[in-house]
């Protein structure tokens, strides 16, 4: 059994977001009280996974490295990679294939937001043998790589931003691949739009007869933040839950030590370099409460 890797795929233009993004990244942005990349950060380590590649821009890699460092802090391994140009999201096979070694990876991508139990992720990576997928019904599925399905669970087809969508389910960015997902993204032709199109990574596994789909859920949220609604609405849904549970949602050092990837001593030494903060008054009260695991 090989280990899995995780890319967070965090470049892109981020031009639905300008003028925003004329100052700071996407992936960087607030979502209300932490950077956006720590969702999908926290989501990969909570699956169980502690090697992690970022990549982003040329130009915003520096700020994630800041932000970030190299994650022994959190008791992980964070590398990064510049993207030269967003030229597609299975760019991330090609610009990872070193990092991803003959492992299995996982790709997220950095405005991708899930919240609820994650069994569905730690399910996944354990019994993928090809490619898995997810979908997730939405209102919008045309904004989306759409995936229609058999009522016996089979793909019967997969389109990127169909006109008219062949049914609910969109598939969010979140995916597991075997090892051959290096050698099918290299050999991708560009599709329309001049990218390496993730769906088409996606039908070569359905043509083998090697792509899953498993529904996420209603107990899940998975919000996306590509445009400014979407990414107030998304601050607005993380604080209606902090402040109801007097939890917060993603805190990497709080993950961190309930994942048993530090110790309580490096946990207690990791919070004193926090500057005063509510973050860090959360994080001195986990340090002392009982609180809830993250399941
Ligand atoms: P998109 O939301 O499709 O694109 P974008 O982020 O450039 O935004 P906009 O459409 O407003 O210009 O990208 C989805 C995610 O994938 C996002 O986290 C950015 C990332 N991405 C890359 O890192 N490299 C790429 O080449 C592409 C296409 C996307």
């Amino acid at each position: 059994m090989t280990a899995t890797k995780a890319i967070i795929l965090a470049g892109g233009s981020g031009t639905r977001l300008y003028p925003l993004t004329a100052v700071i990244s996407k992936q960087l942005q607030p979502v209300y009280d932490k950077p956006m990349i720590y969702y999908p950060l926290a989501t990969v380590m909570l699956a169980g996974i502690k090697d992690i590649l970022i990549i982003s821009t040329p130009h915003d890699l520096p700020h994630f490295e800041s932000v970030l460092g190299n994650g022994n802090q959190w008791g992980i391994n964070i590398e990064y990679k510049a993207q030269a140009a967003p030229k597609g999201i299975a760019e991330a096979f090609i610009y990872g294939k070193e990092f991803i070694g003959n492992n299995q990876v996982c790709l997220i991508l950095g405005d991708n937001l899930f919240y609820g139990k994650l069994d569905f992720l730690r399910k996944a990576l354990q019994s993928n043998t090809g490619a898995t997928i997810f979908g997730y019904q939405v209102h919008d599925p045309e904004r989306y790589g759409v995936v229609e399905l058999h009522p016996d669970g089979t793909v019967i087809s997969i389109e990127e931003k169909p006109k008219h969508p062949k049914s609910r389910y969109a598939i969010p960015g979140l995916y597991v691949f075997n090892n051959d997902v290096i050698s099918i993204a290299e050999n991708l032709e560009p599709g329309p739009r001049g990218e390496l199109e993730i769906t088409d990574v996606q039908k070569q596994y359905l043509q083998q007869g090697k792509l899953r789909v498993e529904l996420m859920g209603r107990g899940i949220a998975w919000l996306d933040t590509g445009t400014p609604e979407s990414l107030l609405e998304a601050s607005q849904f993380i604080h209606a839950v902090e402040k109801r549970q007097n939890l917060k949602i993603a805190c990497l050092e709080e993950i961190a030590l309930q994942m048993n990837y530090i110790t309580a001593e490096d946990y207690n030494q990791c919070i004193q370099r926090l500057p005063k903060s509510s973050y860090r008054e959360y994080c001195e009260r986990v340090a002392q409460e009982f609180i809830p695991q993250y399941d």
